[in-house]
């Protein structure tokens, strides 16, 4: 048993309440003869759309970040890039990034894999629901069925692929390809990263040693999102904001993910080619607030099925992150969260249920 697992599964000892066991995957739901409307049980909002569920359209302007210009040899080019990352950090916790390097062929290729695994009889899957919320290889549907009373319009498959990597043996081709795409995903990470610690005025490699990055968790989040009759009413995400430092997004064309921008909901309109990159709370504790973790969420939609590949990206399990020290030294600083060991936070976020900002609000020191 690889070391990670084993120690994220003793500390979920205190196992959840199963799940109800009718709960069945959407893929099966969706595809169940006449189905005109979703089980109420799949009703997130009831008075769509609200103010706060409008979305504007407004997404040229979310940031790019070329990333050969990030890691040029001009530094000049590299200075501009830097203040680039740091600005879209700081303005909207969300970029795309171009020129990043992975083939397209690859990204392509991981999309198609990851539906043909939706696709495999339900007997060549893993086992669906497992009861352990951190277990290293998880195949289900909603975010955790254990806590929640509606459910999100997803399946999905976890999977822990650093700094042990997992995988099911079925598709053959999930095997051969996603080491590959992790290796690819991770190195972008390094290079966004080298540039964060500069950007907050640390050294190059500052950041990836405060966070042990030698040994980041990486893990691989698929989504299906099949068709759904009232997409107005269900979602594929509620809000909430990602656990770790950075989360790289691909979608196979069709789109539906939203991002919080000045308490609007924004469409995400991906660059072709683009991977889309959501900070999370792990770059805002480590920043200490500079750079806050991005709101998003998934809608669906009534024509065609969704499929997203999240990688996220976060320190390794046993760092007990707190804000970089050198930023809470200067006088009159003060630290603005809690130190607390990365598995940790994860587990905490896992059993629960998707809920916002509700996990970071937990090791945030509020300002009286
Ligand atoms: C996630 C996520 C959004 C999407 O997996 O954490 O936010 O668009 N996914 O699939
Ligand atoms: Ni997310």
């Amino acid at each position: 048993m690889a070391a990670t697992a084993s120690l994220l599964r003793q500390n979920s000892a205190a196992a959840p309440p199963s799940p109800p066991s009718n709960i069945t995957s959407v893929k099966k739901l969706s595809e169940s003869p006449n189905l005109n409307s979703i089980p109420s049980n799949y009703a997130y909002y009831t008075n769509y759309p609200t103010e706060t569920n409008i979305a504007s359209n407004s997404d040229d302007s979310i940031p790019t970040i070329d990333l050969s210009l990030l890691t040029s040899d001009n530094p000049d080019q590299r200075s501009k890039a830097i203040q680039d990352l740091d600005k879209a950090c700081q303005e909207w916790g969300f970029f795309m990034v171009v020129n990043h390097g992975i083939p397209e062929t690859l990204m392509k290729a991981m999309l198609d894999v990851t539906n043909e695994f939706f696709n495999l009889p339900e007997e060549e899957k893993p086992e669906f629901q497992p009861k352990n919320v951190v277990d290293p290889v998880r195949y289900g549907t909603s975010f955790n069925t254990a806590k929640e009373k509606i459910f999100c319009w997803r399946d999905f498959l976890k999977l822990f692929v650093h700094p042990q990597f997992h995988c099911p043996d079925k598709p053959e081709s999930l095997r051969e390809l996603l080491p590959e795409y992790c290796e690819r995903t991770r190195e972008v990470v390094r290079k966004l990263v080298k540039g964060i610690s500069e950007s907050l005025g640390l050294e190059e490699s500052e950041m990836g040693k405060a966070l042990d990055l030698g040994s980041t968790l990486q893990i691989f989040i698929a989504n299906l999102y099949p068709r759904c009759p009232n997409p107005d009413v269900a979602l594929g995400m509620p809000p909430h904001s990602d656990h770790g430092l950075f989360t790289l997004l691909i979608e196979n064309g069709v789109g539906g993910l939203q991002i919080q921008h000045k308490g609007r909901w924004v469409n995400v309109n991906a660059l072709p080619n683009s991977i889309l990159v959501n900070t999370g709370d792990h770059l805002e504790i480590f920043s200490n607030g500079k750079y806050k973790s991005v709101m998003h969420r998934a809608v669906v939609n009534n024509k065609k099925t969704r499929i997203s590949i999240a990688m996220a990206n976060g320190p390794s399990p046993d760092t007990v992150v707190s804000p970089a020290s050198q930023l809470v030294q200067t006088k009159g600083s003060v630290a603005s969260y809690v130190p607390m060991k990365y598995k940790d936070y994860l587990l905490s976020q896992q059993s629960n249920q998707l809920n916002g900002k509700s996990i970071l609000k937990q090791v945030q020191i509020q300002d009286y």
